[in-house]
């Protein structure tokens, strides 16, 4: 696919439309074994083509219903059709796999490394994690760039339960076995796919807009006190509990500032797994690490952060990983808003906050946030100078042309693919501004930024716009 920060994710030649995974897990032996069909168009003539598949052992696989030869890598499977493969035609691959799915370490930052990918918990697996891990239990193009819907047909024992994206089309018992059929409809990037197996307190709901909600809650949650010096002290499923009832209006919040909720079915997964230390944004039904819900100011953010990345990630998703800014600027801001409207701190006060705070000669400062390199990917400065970026650009717009621009953003590249610099211009358009400047100083420049100088500038000729009539003008094109 070429993404500079990643080389070897992702594929080219093919399109895929559909992956169909039947999946059967044993937690008692952490043993998974699946059939992938994928279905998929040729961008080219193919004679032979990758996926990405790590770990696990290839036990068949047939283009169009024949069998095919393969070779493998660490990270490349390597399919040779029996007939080459004509630009432009639909084709099916189906791939037989089976072993223990291999858990990750992701490098967070200089020596802090998490489990990630398919983590095998106490009584089942949560799989969660970025910027790759979906080629660790099926055959995938795995980069953002190649969206597809999904449908996972997960077998577990029957004591146990199955919670994936998208909706639940049915579950079936037979013997100590259950199968359960979880339908993703709307595009969705490879590392948004998530399967979860275990002890869950499932919760399907409405919002009061009439969204389909599926929760799932790991029960130990709710015996478990935050703080372990006192027992009455409120417990991490309760303080979730509390969180996730509030994704209703946690999403009003967001559809207000941003556009319509982009996907068919929401809801969150909190599992009791003590080594599962992140939340992840995955498409429609985000994962929880249990430890952010210590209180409800900060379980209810978390929850913020997950569902602006519906928006900001999912719906619009990276063309390479290198635009991160797009996905952790955007959602840790809308936290910022959203501490604006409790009452918590404006998103002005929190920006001061860490601009006054954090010394100008702290690493913080030099890390370019428009791009950050693979290994500062997920640098906090990644997420908390991105807000600040997105305050400079609403401060320098004005209120009013900053969530026409969200706007714009989200509902012109929903279900696709976006670059900074398409933002940028798109942003520009909008407003009528000039933000060259803007853009250098407070995306793709180390060093903590001067105060006042780009956004009063652009400030000043949007006044100037504005009074001349030009912004109007750009408004109703
Ligand atoms: N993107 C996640 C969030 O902002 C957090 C995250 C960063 C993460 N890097 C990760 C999650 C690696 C799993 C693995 O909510
Ligand atoms: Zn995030």
């Amino acid at each position: 696919m070429g993404d500079e920060y990643f080389p070897l994710y992702g594929n080219g030649g093919y399109d895929v439309r559909h992956y169909l995974l039947k999946v059967s897990y044993d937690p008692a032996t952490d043993r998974l074994a699946g059939v992938a069909t994928i279905s998929a168009r040729a961008s080219q003539n193919l004679s032979r083509f990758n996926l990405d598949f790590v770990g696990l052992t290839v036990r068949s696989i047939k283009v169009n219903g024949r069998s095919a030869s393969w070779s493998r890598t660490d990270h490349e499977l390597t399919v040779t059709p029996k007939h080459g493969l004509k630009k432009g035609r639909r084709f099916t691959v189906v791939v037989r796999y089976d072993g223990v799915p291999i858990t990750q370490e992701i490098v967070l930052g200089p020596g802090f490394t998490i489990e990630a990918g398919f983590i095998h918990t106490d009584d089942g697996a949560i799989v969660a994690g970025q910027p790759e891990v979906a080629a660790s239990w099926f055959p995938v193009n795995d980069h953002p760039i190649d969206k597809a819907s999904y449908t996972f047909v997960v077998t577990a024992p029957a004591d146990l339960e199955v919670v994936a994206n998208g909706r639940l089309l049915s579950r079936k018992r037979h013997g100590a076995k259950r199968t359960w059929l979880w339908h993703a409809p709307e595009p969705m990037a490879s590392y948004l796919a998530t399967v979860n197996i275990g002890q869950f307190d499932t919760h399907r709901y409405r919002t009061p807009d009439g969204l389909w909600m599926y929760d799932a809650l790991d029960p130990d949650l709710f015996t478990e006190p935050v703080d372990p010096d006192d027992p009455a002290s409120a417990t991490y499923g309760g303080i979730a509990e509390g969180s996730l009832a509030r994704q209703g209006e946690i999403l009003d919040f967001l559809e207000e500032r941003f556009s319509r909720y982009p996907f068919s079915t929401g809801g969150g997964i909190v599992d009791d797994y003590d080594n599962l230390l992140f939340a992840l944004e995955t498409q429609t039904r985000p994962v929880y690490s249990k430890f952010f819900f210590t209180s409800p100011p900060s379980g209810d953010s978390v929850v913020v952060h997950e569902l602006a990345h519906q928006w900001f990630g999912d719906s619009v998703a990276l063309a390479e990983w290198k635009h991160i800014w797009l996905n952790e600027g955007f959602a840790q801001y809308s936290e910022w808003m959203w501490s604006e409207e409790e009452g918590l701190g404006t998103a002005q006060e929190l920006f001061d906050a860490f601009y006054n705070g954090i010394p100008a000669a702290n690493p913080f400062w030099s890390v370019v946030i428009g791009d950050p390199g693979p290994q500062l990917l997920f640098d906090n400065a990644v997420y908390i100078r991105g807000a600040m970026a997105v305050h400079q650009l609403r401060l320098a717009v004005g209120d009013r042309d900053f969530f026409r621009i969200l706007r714009a953003w989200t509902t012109r590249k929903a279900g696709g693919n976006g670059t900074i610099p398409q933002f940028m211009r798109l942003a520009e358009r909008v407003s009528g501004e000039q933000l060259d400047e803007l853009f250098r100083v407070w995306l793709f420049t180390a060093g903590r930024p001067a105060l006042g100088g780009a956004a009063a500038a652009a400030r000043s000729t949007a006044a100037a716009r504005s009074s001349s009539g030009v912004e109007l003008e750009r408004l109703r094109r």
